[in-house]
């Protein structure tokens, strides 16, 4: 890249002067309004169709951001190839006390403790029912604080009632660092009957599962066991980690820690995954990503969609399209044509 972008001098040191909880809410308050918009890039080469759905690029916005599915039909003007909305639990709650949400630069990198904080399933589903996104949308769900743990398929049976007529695939998520016990639903056992509820509503919406980058190796090949035995559509790898590793300094926050520093567990993840998980398994990889380049080692580890959370925050509203570009123009470097071809090429 070249000389430092206007975002980079000015913009985003700017917005870090302010509380990030705060900025992103003025953020989402003028994406709602349809107030940025970032010259598109497109090409053949980066679309593909997968369960069903077309995605003119496969780099999506990763849930957390647009957690109310406030903003659904203004992605596509930054770039994103698709969304993935939630997480949304059954009741609305308010989430952790602030502050909550910290920055640390020095590292690429975000510390978060929300706690679901989100306007409830039955809101965000009209929300959902009046949008008119032009990308695919994922909806992630997630246990209300108030269930309890032995409840849990219930409340993700009940959210899925509410909102699964809209929505290109579903996500359960079971790997939030930030609702107590929540991770321990990625047992065998419970998550079998989460999904079970689930498809009491409706079988055949693609249904994914979200892990934390902190399973340890057996913890994980059940959670594959799981998606190969209950016909997940795919898996998402990973989720923020409570892990401190490769930080500069340990800043002492509780929460889960996204960016540049999960950059390398996210990928150790994916790639066991795409070495264990048949071949129709869809894997969507996310942590860690903050250029072209990083998605394209993903797609290379196995990826068959990403996503970015924190990568953007940093990178700025240009970035997107600029990585879809790079993506496109590291194929075309390598001899790859399709996405397709570079998926798991790094294995081969
Ligand atoms: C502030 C913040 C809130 C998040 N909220 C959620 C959430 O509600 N549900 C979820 O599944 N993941 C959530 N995530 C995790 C991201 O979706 C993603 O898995 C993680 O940040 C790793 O990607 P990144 O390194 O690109 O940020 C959140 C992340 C951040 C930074």
């Amino acid at each position: 890249m070249g000389s430092m972008s206007l975002y980079d001098s000015v913009v985003r040191p700017l917005a870090f002067m302010f509380d990030p909880e705060k900025v992103h809410e003025w953020v989402m308050a003028m994406l709602e309004r349809g107030f940025f918009r970032a010259p598109a890039f497109t090409d053949p080469k980066v679309e593909q169709t997968l369960f069903g759905v077309k995605f003119l690029n496969p780099i999506g916005l990763a849930a957390g951001f647009d957690k109310n599915a406030r903003a659904l039909d203004y992605w596509d003007r930054l770039g994103f190839g698709f969304v993935e909305a939630g997480t949304i639990t059954y009741h609305p709650q308010p989430g952790n006390p602030k502050p909550r949400l910290f920055r640390l630069p020095a590292d690429k990198a975000l510390v978060n403790r929300m706690g679901f904080n989100n306007d409830g399933a039955r809101a965000v589903a009209t929300r959902l029912a009046m949008a008119k996104p032009k990308v695919p949308i994922g909806v992630n769900l997630g246990k209300s604080k108030i269930t309890e743990l032995s409840d849990a398929a219930k409340d993700y049976r009940e959210s899925f009632r509410l909102l699964h007529l809209n929505g290109d695939y579903f996500v359960v998520n079971v790997s939030s660092p930030n609702t107590p016990g929540l991770r321990t639903l990625q047992e065998k056992g419970p998550l079998l009957e989460i999904i079970a509820a689930i498809r009491e509503v409706e079988a055949d919406k693609p249904l994914f599962v979200k892990v934390a980058p902190d399973l340890e190796m057996p913890a994980l090949d059940d959670v594959i066991a799981v998606a190969h035995e209950a016909h997940l559509a795919g898996l998402i790898a990973t989720n923020t980690t409570i892990r401190r590793e490769g930080l500069s300094a340990d800043p002492g926050l509780e929460g889960g820690l996204s960016g540049a520093p999960l950059l390398a567990k996210s990928n150790q993840f994916l790639s066991h995954l795409y070495r264990s998980c048949d071949r129709s398994t869809i894997l969507m990889g996310v942590g860690g990503i903050m250029t072209g380049a990083d998605v394209y080692e993903k797609m290379r580890l196995g990826a068959h969609l990403c996503q970015i959370y924190t990568g953007w925050i940093y990178g700025g509203p240009y970035m997107i399209p600029a990585a879809v570009q790079q993506v496109a123009s590291l194929m075309s470097r390598d001899g790859f044509q399709t996405l397709a071809d570079l998926r798991g090429s790094a294995h081969r």
